[in-house]
């Protein structure tokens, strides 16, 4: 039995990990969600049922929230947010950019944050009050103080991608810094903003198991998560902007401005 929460999540990952890296040599299986690209692979399900059921051995009382409907939602003060593979549509397509996503929250405070990227072979990890890590050695937020000397991320879901809103966001990021990347996996971009990779992740609309454990990343790498007002960002919540903390001002400003300015051409898209 692993000493503490963060080593058991670290333990169940790696584990997961390897189970999607012996997937990725086989050819694709891969399913629909009803859409034709919200995709689910063998991979999904073969990760996810390897970190429930080892979730469950370890802490049998404890509530599991999980990508693809197997948790367990136990009456717990703990509950495990779990996503199995983290950037389904790249690992379909043998990108390498994708991972093991898992966080602990306990009575609404996150505890124990894990992403691994097992192609890579990177391994982030944070405990609340213990900084964050990436294979073993302490990360931070990058310096960067402006957005026109930023690198930024975000992503789109799945569903709805035709009326999504992000595409205004991404264009006028893209002129105001000095690029987005899409890079499709929002566990490792909140995770690369810990790093100190990127300067400011945002996207609309994603779940808990996409956020739950790289929101602690960020916040123990010094960094600042909130929703486009400045207010905590609640896990599911309808927005996310998590950045090193020095651009995190300038970037809600800027994020309310072209919010007006999308409502406002949307009007007179409509008037027309
Ligand atoms: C997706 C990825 C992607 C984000 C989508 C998510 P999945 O998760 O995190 O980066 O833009 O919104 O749905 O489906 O690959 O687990
Ligand atoms: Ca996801
Ligand atoms: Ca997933």
């Amino acid at each position: 039995m692993p000493q503490t929460y963060l080593a058991a999540a670290i333990e169940i990952a790696q584990e997961a990990g390897k189970t999607l890296i012996e997937e990725l040599s086989r050819p694709p299986d891969i399913r629909y969600k009803g859409d034709e690209v919200d995709l689910v692979t063998q991979a999904d399900r073969s990760s996810e049922q390897l970190i429930v059921s080892r979730l469950t051995h370890y802490f049998p009382d404890h509530a599991i929230v999980a990508e693809e409907g197997t948790g367990r939602d136990n009456a717990s003060d703990f509950r495990w947010h779990v996503d199995p593979l983290d950037g389904t549509t790249n690992f379909a397509h043998g990108y390498p950019c994708f991972s093991v996503s898992i966080g602990l929250e306990h009575c609404g405070d996150l505890l124990a944050a894990v992403v691994f990227n097992p192609f890579y072979n990177e391994l982030f990890a944070a405990a609340r009050g213990e900084g964050a890590t990436l294979n073993g050695q302490k990360i931070s937020v990058s310096s960067v103080s402006s957005v026109a000397a930023s690198l930024l991320c975000t992503g789109f879901p799945q569903r709805n991608r035709k009326s999504s809103k992000n595409l205004y966001f991404y264009g006028e990021f893209t002129q105001r810094s000095h690029g987005v990347r899409r890079d499709g996996s929002a566990a490792l971009d909140l995770a690369c903003v810990a790093a100190g990779r990127f300067d400011g992740f945002w996207e609309f609309g994603l779940n808990k198991w996409d956020t739950a454990a790289g929101v602690l990343l960020v916040e123990e790498a010094g960094g600042k998560v909130t929703d486009f007002d400045g207010q905590p960002y609640q896990l599911g919540g309808p927005v996310i902007l998590a950045t090193n903390a020095l651009i995190h001002e300038e970037m809600c400003k800027l994020a309310r401005e072209i919010s007006h300015r999308a409502a406002s051409a949307a009007q007179s898209k409509s008037v027309s």
